[in-house]
């Protein structure tokens, strides 16, 4: 069998992604109690498979080995929570970086500022025991199913003649759909202050 691209680390990175994904578990339990809902709608979270990666180190110009894997590729863990609400996104972030063994090595703030083309999210890559990369993407559910469309139109289909009409819809939608999470967020937050009155 031909050697893995992760050398031996892989039960390494498998064991830190299950201790992430038990302590994402448990701030889930946590917020449940404290708010009365979960803050995390879904969450996906995996290791990139040996050909996407040996496919990612080509198109990069770095050779095959561990060492473009664990050190100059930052994604061959990642994870991604889609949260119900824009509060939570960043209250995610906030629990991520209180772990004592992981250090920020990378913040993107896509939510903050958005990319051309209507693109939000929070990237964070963290260091893990000044080891292993995990990234991060923390979006809501809006923001994750415009991202799945964009990414199905923009590599599943030919889009030439009218790319421009299709660019500009796209943004068009993710604008509407951001707008649409600050009136959800604005809605919750009245009946969680209801909520806190009435108690
Ligand atoms: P890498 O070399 O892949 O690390 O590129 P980068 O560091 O420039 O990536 P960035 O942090 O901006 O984005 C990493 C991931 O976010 C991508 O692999 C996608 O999953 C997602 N992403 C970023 N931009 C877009 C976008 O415009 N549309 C969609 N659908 N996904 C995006
Ligand atoms: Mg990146």
């Amino acid at each position: 069998m031909e050697h893995s691209i992760y050398g031996d680390h892989l039960p390494e990175m498998q064991a830190l992604l299950d201790q992430i994904m038990e302590g994402l578990g448990g701030l889930r339990k946590q917020m449940t109690e404290q708010y009365g809902s979960d803050p995390v709608e879904h969450c996906l979270a995996r290791i990139k498979s040996e050909e996407s990666m040996r496919e990612k180190c080509r198109r990069k110009g770095l050779p095959e080995t561990p060492e473009s894997a664990l050190t100059k590729i930052h994604d061959a863990i990642g994870i991604r929570v889609v949260c119900a609400f824009l509060s939570d996104v960043y209250r995610i972030r906030d629990f991520l970086i209180s772990y004592e063994n992981a250090e920020i090595y990378e913040e993107k703030d896509y939510i903050r500022h958005v990319k051309p083309n209507g693109y939000r999210s929070y990237h964070m890559i963290l260091l893990f025991n000044k080891k292993y990369y995990v990234e991060f993407q923390l979006r809501t559910i809006s923001m994750d199913t415009w991202a799945a469309l964009e990414h199905q139109i923009k590599y599943k289909h030919d889009v030439h003649g009218n790319e421009d009409l299709i660019v500009s819809e796209l943004k068009r939608c993710a604008d509407e759909l951001a707008s649409t999470d600050v009136s959800m967020q604005t809605i919750r937050d009245m009946i969680f202050e209801e909520n806190a009155r009435n108690q």
